[in-house]
């Protein structure tokens, strides 16, 4: 087993209508362009169409995580029933310092603290090592076999 590093110490805020151009830079970066759905960058008017609508969806968290004041990455979260899906992106210059843990371990922390789902999941490409490895080490656990392309990382508090 890996011995645990020191993460970066990172707070969580509820993202803001400032956040708006920040969170698209980072969505727009060539590695989170090549692990998103699409496979393609978002326009300004799409992502202010979907931004505001976010801001305003009482089932979907959006954080923005900080490092000394400075944002470093977002973690989105929808929730249905008891499950909530994450979506996690680290500021491209702030990757592999352990930013991504520290920012999933916080989300996992709030949420188990607002009691807003009990089954959290994500989807990580196949390729995706250091995506899957940060949910791992955050008590993750890979959940059947790859789909599509597509590993299942879930966690079931409680
Ligand atoms: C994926 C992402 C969120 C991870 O955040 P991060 O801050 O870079 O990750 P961390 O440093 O917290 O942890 C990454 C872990 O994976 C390991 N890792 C990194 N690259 C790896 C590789 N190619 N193979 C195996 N492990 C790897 C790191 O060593 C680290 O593990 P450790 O703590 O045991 O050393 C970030 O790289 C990112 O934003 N990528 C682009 C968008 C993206 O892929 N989002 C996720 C969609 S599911």
């Amino acid at each position: 087993m890996t011995p645990e590093r020191a993460l970066p110490a990172v707070a969580l805020r509820a993202a803001c209508e400032d956040d708006a151009a920040i969170i698209r830079g980072w969505r727009n970066d060539t590695d989170a362009v090549r692990v998103s759905a699409t496979g393609r960058p978002v326009s300004q008017a799409e992502h202010a169409r979907w931004f505001a609508e976010t801001l305003s969806d009482p089932d979907r968290h959006l954080w923005v995580a900080e490092e000394g004041g400075i944002p470093v990455g977002q973690v989105r979260v929808d929730v249905d029933g008891e499950t909530a899906v994450f979506s996690i992106v680290v500021a491209p210059a702030g990757r592999g310092r352990g930013i991504g843990q520290a920012m999933l371990r916080c989300a996992v922390t709030e949420i188990e603290r607002h009691g807003l789902a009990t089954k959290l999941t994500a989807l990580a490409r196949e390729w995706n090592a250091a995506s899957i490895h940060a949910f791992e080490q955050v008590g993750f656990r890979r959940r059947g076999e790859p789909e599509g392309g597509f590993v299942t990382l879930e966690l079931v508090l409680g």
